[in-house]
């Protein structure tokens, strides 16, 4: 069985889960899913982040300490993913012992190899970002430009890690897909930019911190603690056993795809291989990165009050259709700009008149014309050929390659086809003047209503189930799935067996109100 291992970003505990943390892992549940569909044996790690001055300065604003902060919000973060619906196969905590053992193990190794020296350092430094800036980076205000806050200055002697060293071996991984290293960086404008901060050449970086205690410290002078971000980093491999389970590392290491968005891009296509290339650990294999978005064209935060949290998703849209939305409003990679009456707006279009409609028309007419029962047929089904023909073109294609919207466009296109075919066919004058093509019309109408349902559970899990039913189909869904995405066959009878009684009818897609804000 072929292996998939894909990531998500370890998220900061100093904030609850909001929509931009759901964007991403949302999408990544998506793809594993898919993935699981086509055979893979995925593992799909998150988790979160818990070392660093950031989340001292907010445990103290919260009157807690560090600890009791990152037990909480860990928390929060697994009770949202439960929520979502999310299928992780692991979630790493940074303050979990077989990580921490890693990180020691990893900086180790690098100290043994002669690549992490000693110096003392002054430079700007963004608690914010935890990373240090360069006077350029700074805004005309002298801020940093992501957080509007004024750097510290950092001033101490620290240890280095030799990335320089790495600058060409960086660049032709990045740029050379012959490279057996080869890192794909996705998209290509951001790989572009990644490439052309590479050519302007590397500094080595500061690795650990003195005066901080919350953190893992270095194994050669304790007195230290490991910069976050190579803590952070080395979580990919600590969740899957590089310390403590060697069959499971090898089995899914290198990791195939880490997903996040664009401001955490360089650490995990520039400094990430470093750390790996120096412990002499194969590197990933692709990074893609994501754009952030604005709620209502500004930046969502607490002080504006627009952040928008899963829970609000959730109460608003059901799981199943907050999953879809979420990914498939905005195009996944350009920075966008969502709002909740869009995703009203788009809820009513595709949900609620598109899929919504076509299952409560062809129940309605089940229950009318047959007693709720799959009819007796032969013959010719070319609609669900048809809407099969549609599927297959693009939408696997789409969600490997991130792009939920182009795949949500073509699942559309192929529930359009079925509605426009229940127009063209008109079943209410059919079952006045000829009951045998009602039959044979209604039939396909169940059949490739429940291809539908084959093709959506990636993004709905748990509604995908209920159309099955709903189309009156059988069977186990998730072999019968499976199978389905191997051969691409749909089996002789259908999957919808003459006679069957459809699932109890229930309105899956209520409409929203939009009213303008
Ligand atoms: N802890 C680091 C990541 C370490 S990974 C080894 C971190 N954490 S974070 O909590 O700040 O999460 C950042 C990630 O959250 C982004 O890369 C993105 O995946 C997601 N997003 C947070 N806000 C977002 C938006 N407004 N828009 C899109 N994605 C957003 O960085």
């Amino acid at each position: 069985m072929k292996k998939y291992y894909i990531t998500t970003p370890i998220y900061y505990v100093n904030d609850s889960p909001h929509i931009g943390h759901a964007y991403t892992t949302i999408a990544t549940d998506i793809v594993s899913r898919w993935k699981k569909l086509q055979g893979f044996d995925v593992f799909f790690l998150t988790g979160t982040d818990e070392h660093g001055a950031k989340i001292v300065q907010s445990a103290q604003a919260k009157g807690k300490t560090p600890k009791e902060l990152c037990d909480e919000t860990s928390q929060y973060f697994k009770e949202a993913w439960d929520l979502l619906n999310i299928d992780y196969s692991g979630f790493i905590r940074t303050t979990d012992e077989k990580h921490e053992k890693t990180v020691q193990l990893i900086t180790q190794k690098l100290y043994d190899k002669q690549l992490i020296y000693k110096k003392k350092y002054e430079g700007l430094y963004c608690v914010h970002c935890e990373k240090f800036l360069s006077e350029k980076d700074l805004d005309e205000t002298g801020c940093c430009p992501d957080h509007k806050k004024p750097p510290i200055t950092h001033c101490e002697e620290n240890y280095f890690f030799k990335l320089s060293i790495f600058n060409e071996k960086l660049i032709d991984m990045i740029e050379n897909p012959q490279n057996p290293n080869h890192i794909e960086v996705l998209p290509e404008t951001r790989r572009n930019e990644i490439l052309g901060k590479l050519r302007l050449g590397l500094e080595d970086i500061s690795i650990s911190r003195a005066n901080l205690q919350w953190g893992i410290p270095l194994p050669f002078d304790t007195t230290q603690t490991v910069y976050v971000w190579v803590d952070a980093l080395i979580n990919y491999i600590s969740a899957i056993g590089y310390s403590d389970d060697k069959n499971t590392f090898e089995k899914y290491w290198p990791a195939d795809v880490h997903l996040m968005a664009k401001d955490i891009l360089w650490f995990h296509s520039v400094i990430w291989p470093a750390i790996l290339m120096g412990a002499d650990i194969p590197v990933q294999k692709s990074v893609y990165s994501h754009g952030f978005f604005t709620i209502n064209g500004e930046k969502m935060s607490k002080t504006i009050g627009n952040v928008i949290t899963p829970k609000e998703l959730v109460e608003k849209f059901g799981v199943d259709a907050s999953r879809y939305l979420a990914v498939s409003l905005i195009p996944f990679g350009p920075d966008g700009d969502i709002s909740i009456q869009a995703l009203s707006h788009k809820y009513n279009i595709d949900l609620a008149n598109n899929l919504g409609n076509l299952i409560s028309r062809t129940n309605k007419m089940a229950e009318k014309y047959f007693e709720g029962k799959i009819p007796t047929y032969d013959g010719e089904d070319t609609l669900t050929k048809n809407v099969a023909e549609i599927l297959e073109n693009g939408y696997g294609q789409a969600i490997e390659g991130m792009q939920f919207h182009k795949a949500a466009e073509i699942f559309q296109q192929a529930i359009t086809l079925i509605n426009q075919q229940i127009e063209n066919d008109a079943p209410w004058k059919l079952a006045k003047t000829d009951t045998i093509k009602l039959a044979q019309c209604m039939f396909a109408y169940f059949q490739s209503t429940a291809l539908i349902a084959i093709y959506i559970t990636p993004f709905m899990p748990t509604l995908a189930k209920k159309i099955w039913a709903l189309a009156g189909a059988t069977g186990d869904f998730e072999s019968i799935s499976k199978k389905y995405f191997a051969d691409k066959l749909i089996p002789k009878d259908g999957f919808c067996p003459i006679g069957n009684k459809l699932g109890n009818f229930e309105i899956m897609f209520p409409r929203i109100e939009t009213e303008k804000k």
